[in-house]
């Protein structure tokens, strides 16, 4: 952890088991530069595997949450590049581990940005954040899942208004069309979302891990399949302490004490 180079982490919440991760370059707007993404990458997943973090909370400046790939880099690239390189090998990791991962975004998170923002389980904004894909107007597409799941959050005419303009938007946009949950003073956010995330750590991790698989299945699959694969998980909570403790506390009138098992 002593050699991040352009993040920043600390251990955080009321139960000391929040793990809140900071996008610092600031020099270039959090751009996220290849090695920026590994780094994040590679962070993501130790905390995933360490049980002494219940959920992540992914931030950036007051300035910029992230403003996009790092287009300098980009610049340089050739087609047979990305072909052969593993230059966006590491970018869909967030949106593949088993623990909550909340975006707190302040200022610009523009292109990938607003992409990254979309890979976390709940976006919160800052009342001065600005969200965008201005891919189409550098000559590209959204590379890092915008295309993708900006029609599974929102509908067609607003996913295409958003990828086919450009244009930038604010955070009451974002929560009109549902990208954002809430809106906080710039100042406050980053603890709201601490908060946020300790409502959600107070939860059994097993029990919360299995809801977020189950949420996540309704982007994945048809309603029936879904519906099905619930029943599964619902019935596979029967084999957990947790749940047995969960039930038990409530009947006890006391609170439950989670094992995690
Ligand atoms: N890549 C590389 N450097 C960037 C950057 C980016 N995406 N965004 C900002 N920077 C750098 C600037 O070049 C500048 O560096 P220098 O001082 O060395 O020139 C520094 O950050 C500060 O930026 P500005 O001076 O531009 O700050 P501003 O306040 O005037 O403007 C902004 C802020 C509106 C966010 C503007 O920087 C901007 O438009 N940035 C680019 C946004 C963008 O197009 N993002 C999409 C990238 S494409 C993508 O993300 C592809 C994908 O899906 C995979």
């Amino acid at each position: 952890l002593d050699s991040l180079k352009y993040l920043k982490f600390e251990r955080v919440g009321a139960g000391n088991d929040v793990a809140l991760i900071t996008l610092n370059r600031p020099q270039a707007l959090n751009a996220l530069c290849r090695e920026l993404m590994v780094e994040l990458s590679d962070l993501v997943l130790k905390i995933d595997s360490d049980s002494s973090f219940k959920v992540i909370v992914l931030t950036g400046s007051e300035k910029a949450f992230a403003a996009g790939a790092d287009i300098k880099q980009m610049s340089e690239l050739e087609f047979t590049d990305l072909l052969t390189g593993s230059y966006f090998q590491s970018w869909d990791t967030i949106s593949k581990i088993r623990k909550p991962i909340i975006a707190a975004v302040n200022g610009f998170a523009l292109g990938g940005g607003t992409e990254l923002a979309l890979m976390c389980d709940i976006v919160y904004a800052g009342e001065k954040a600005i969200f965008g894909q201005p891919e189409v107007t550098i000559g590209t597409i959204p590379g890092l899942g915008g295309t993708q799941r900006w029609p599974r959050f929102a509908n067609k005419s607003v996913a295409m208004e958003v990828c086919l303009t450009g244009d930038k938007f604010n955070a009451v946009e974002a929560k009109t069309i549902g990208l954002v949950s809430k809106i906080f003073p710039v100042a406050e956010l980053v603890q709201e979302t601490i908060k946020l995330a300790d409502r959600i750590a107070k939860n059994s991790p097993i029990i919360v891990q299995t809801v977020k698989k189950s949420v996540n299945l309704a982007y994945e699959t048809t309603l029936a399949q879904g519906l099905q694969s619930e029943q599964h998980l619902f019935q596979q909570t029967f084999a957990t302490n947790d749940r047995k403790e969960g039930m038990k506390s409530f009947a006890e009138k006391r609170q439950p004490n989670w094992t995690s098992s």
